[in-house]
């Protein structure tokens, strides 16, 4: 029987990327194994992100580049995954024909199964609102599975999810209704995941989340009557032997109670670093985001968490040109980037979302403005960003190394910052901390030499 191999294509976030990560092990329990040549796999897995139009019309222009591969080949299979799929869900079979499978975001723990369905039958499976994260605890990866993920270095740092959906609807994104609700996974598979984990090697993990200051808050996590929430969880994961840094992302600054900013004072293992999308400085516009905080609340909490932990470097979302955002809004904006002087930010222009609430709002900002605003806000941040790193130089700091070999060596800060080495042990290897004095400081990365 011919070999069954498969390739996954991966757009979006984090959340996608995990998801990827276990249907690629999924797969593999079920007799496939990953190739890196896309032209020669016998399955090919589209993971979709819909946030902005951008990234649709690109999952879009892919499914159209592989009609020929699957016009030459008829036996092969294509599926899409993930937002786009939840969201289009039929509409794409119908669109691109040479599609097998669409499956949602809650339904790929099923997909060997779907295949073989789709072998009869092209298939969508789409929405289903309520469910339960299914007990998923990973085994080992192969060594052919790590080495596509990364290269020949060791796979150090994995994501994992604690929540899927969301419930917040702001009124500009579409991951309320690609996600559905919000549904905590309970604290003892999230704890049995990292430790599983930890137990391949990995050191440090990353809790994800649209919000995760919400876990524990919508369904019971675990068969106590306390309450269970996101800062308890940190404590508990924390515990983990072998676990070295341990990281969350994303935190929605409406709910960030005072014991989960503690915990940056409490926890060693809690990496200084945090990404607190704030979205706009204007109030009036953040209002019509449905973001449910005032900059005066957004600034506070700012003043907390830096009390709290004073090394903490600290990242945001942007969005420019959402309707009737007015020059002084954007002004306002600006003015928020000097005030807090973020270490680094994502900032996209606004894109009007089907179904959203805002894609119906007036006042819709002309491209040219939304460019303009873009290339402000980002030539602003950029300096900030290297004056920012260049407040390292001179400072010596722990580097996780990710990549040690003769010519290169290159690891993290505790605050994410790549440090790219200049001199380092000859005994050196991925997973060591050295510690590093910073010499050097460019806008994307750091230098540094290793100090016995
Ligand atoms: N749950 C996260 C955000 C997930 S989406 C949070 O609330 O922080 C990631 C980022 O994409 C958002 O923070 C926002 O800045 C951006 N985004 C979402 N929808 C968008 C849209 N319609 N147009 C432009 N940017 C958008
Ligand atoms: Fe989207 Fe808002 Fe939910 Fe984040 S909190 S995923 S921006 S609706
Ligand atoms: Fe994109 Fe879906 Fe993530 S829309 S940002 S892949 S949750």
């Amino acid at each position: 029987m011919k070999e069954k191999t498969f390739y996954i294509k991966t757009f979006g976030c984090q959340m996608n990327i995990r998801d990827s990560e276990i249907m690629a092990q999924t797969l593999c329990e079920h007799g496939y194994h990953p190739t890196s040549v896309m032209t020669r796999a016998s399955l090919i897995v589209i993971n979709t992100c819909s946030v902005r139009a951008k990234a649709e019309q690109k999952v879009f222009s892919l499914l159209g580049s592989l009609r020929k591969q699957k016009a030459d080949n008829p036996s092969m299979q294509i599926c899409v995954a993930g937002c786009v799929a939840q969201q289009e869900g039929q509409m794409i079979i119908e669109r691109m024909p040479h599609v097998d499978l669409v499956v949602g975001t809650q339904h790929i723990y099923e997909l060997p199964g779907l295949l073989v369905r789709a072998r009869h039958q092209r298939t969508a499976v789409n929405l289903s609102d309520s469910y339960e994260i299914p007990r998923y605890i990973p085994r080992l990866p192969t060594a052919s599975e790590q080495s596509q993920r990364n290269g020949d270095t060791a796979v150090l740092s994995r994501f994992v999810t604690i929540m899927q959906g969301c419930n917040n609807f702001c009124t500009y994104c579409v991951v309320p209704y690609t996600r559905g609700r919000e549904v905590s996974r309970k604290a003892v598979d999230i704890i049995d995941e990292v430790t599983a984990l930890v137990n391949t090697g990995v050191v440090e993990i990353t809790l994800l989340g649209q919000n995760v200051n919400s876990y524990g808050t919508t369904n019971p996590v675990s068969e106590e009557d306390t309450p269970y929430p996101f800062a308890r969880l940190l404590h508990e994961v924390a515990k983990i032997p072998g676990l070295r840094r341990l990281r969350f992302t994303t935190s929605n600054p409406k709910d960030l109670p005072d014991e989960l900013i503690r915990c940056f004072a409490e926890i060693n293992k809690l990496c200084p670093q945090l990404h607190l999308p704030v979205q706009s400085g204007s109030d009036i516009v953040l209002r019509r985001m449905n973001r449910k905080y005032r900059i005066d609340d957004y600034l506070n909490m700012v003043d907390r968490l830096r009390t709290a932990r004073p090394d903490l470097a600290l990242t945001t979302d942007i969005i420019v040109g959402f309707p009737g955002e007015t020059d002084s809004d954007f002004q306002a904006t600006m003015d928020l980037l000097e005030r807090v002087r973020f270490h680094g930010s994502f900032s996209f222009k606004y894109s009007g979302r089907p179904g959203t609430a805002a894609a119906s709002f007036d006042g819709k900002c002309e491209e040219s403005v939304k460019s303009e605003r873009l290339q402000l806000f980002q030539k602003r941040q950029d300096e900030i960003s290297l004056e920012r790193n260049r407040e390292y130089i001179g400072t010596l700091q722990d580097v996780l190394l990710e990549r040690a070999d003769g010519e290169l060596a290159s690891g993290r800060l505790p605050t994410n910052h790549i440090v790219h080495l200049e001199s380092w042990p000859s005994t050196a290897q991925s997973g060591d901390v050295l510690r590093v004095m910073i010499t050097g400081a460019g806008q994307h990365s750091l230098k540094g030499r290793a100090v016995s």
